[in-house]
């Protein structure tokens, strides 16, 4: 799929402020400064349609992004950051549970993790938390450009081992960098994929 057109909707706390939209959509989560609005950059060949940063928690909000004119990317705050206030993360985790307990649109739920990183409990929590309540989810592993081929290889057959403990099998996955365009063609692929059936 080629992205012809990527705009900014809108960015909000509130669910019920989300676009009203049947659109088709699909969104970024993960924890902080995983990469989630770099990967949107990427994925629409925009520099900075999402805002990123070197400093976890930079996202803040619900943002709706137009794709094409027929579908929408939500980039969301990233999950897990420690030096939020535990109010701050309560008021969080209840704005995203709403979003994915509400979000009806909703096709699939891209689980960012870092591809450096073994498996974390928070992450794991997460997936399972969507399992428990129906939500379609991939795992995107992020930050590829940052180990070797086979480096690469063995964190996920290790992610894999550690996810078939749990579910009978492993989720889809892909391998991206943002900064090195990796996964692009693969991702862009599965979401007009799933556009269309
Ligand atoms: P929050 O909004 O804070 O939750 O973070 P986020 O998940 O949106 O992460 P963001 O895209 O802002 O990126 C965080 C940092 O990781 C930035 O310094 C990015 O430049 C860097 N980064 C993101 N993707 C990649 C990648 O593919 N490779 C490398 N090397 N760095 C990356
Ligand atoms: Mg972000």
């Amino acid at each position: 799929m080629d992205i012809k057109s990527a705009s900014f909707v809108v960015s909000n706390s509130e669910v019920e402020k989300c676009p009203k939209s049947n659109l088709p959509e699909y969104a970024f989560i993960g924890r902080s400064n995983v990469g989630k609005s770099s990967l949107i950059n990427m994925l629409t060949n925009r520099k900075s349609l999402a805002k990123t940063s070197g400093r976890p928690g930079k996202t803040q909000l619900i943002n709706h992004f137009l794709i094409n004119n027929n579908w929408h990317l939500v980039d969301l705050p990233g999950y897990g950051y420690a030096r939020v206030s535990k109010s701050s993360k309560k008021t969080f985790q209840k704005f995203i549970t709403q979003y994915f307990s509400k979000r009806l649109q909703l096709v699939c739920a891209f689980v960012l993790v870092d591809i450096r990183h073994t498996p974390q409990t928070i992450d794991l929590e997460f997936m399972q938390w969507l399992g428990e309540n129906g939500i379609p989810f991939c795992i995107i592993f992020t930050k590829a450009d940052k180990l070797k081929p086979m480096a690469i290889e063995r964190h996920v057959e290790d992610y894999k081992n550690i996810m078939l403990e749990t579910w009978e099998e492993m989720p889809e996955y892909f391998i991206t960098s943002s900064s090195k365009s990796i996964g692009k063609d693969n991702l862009l692929n599965y979401i007009d994929y799933l556009n269309n059936n």
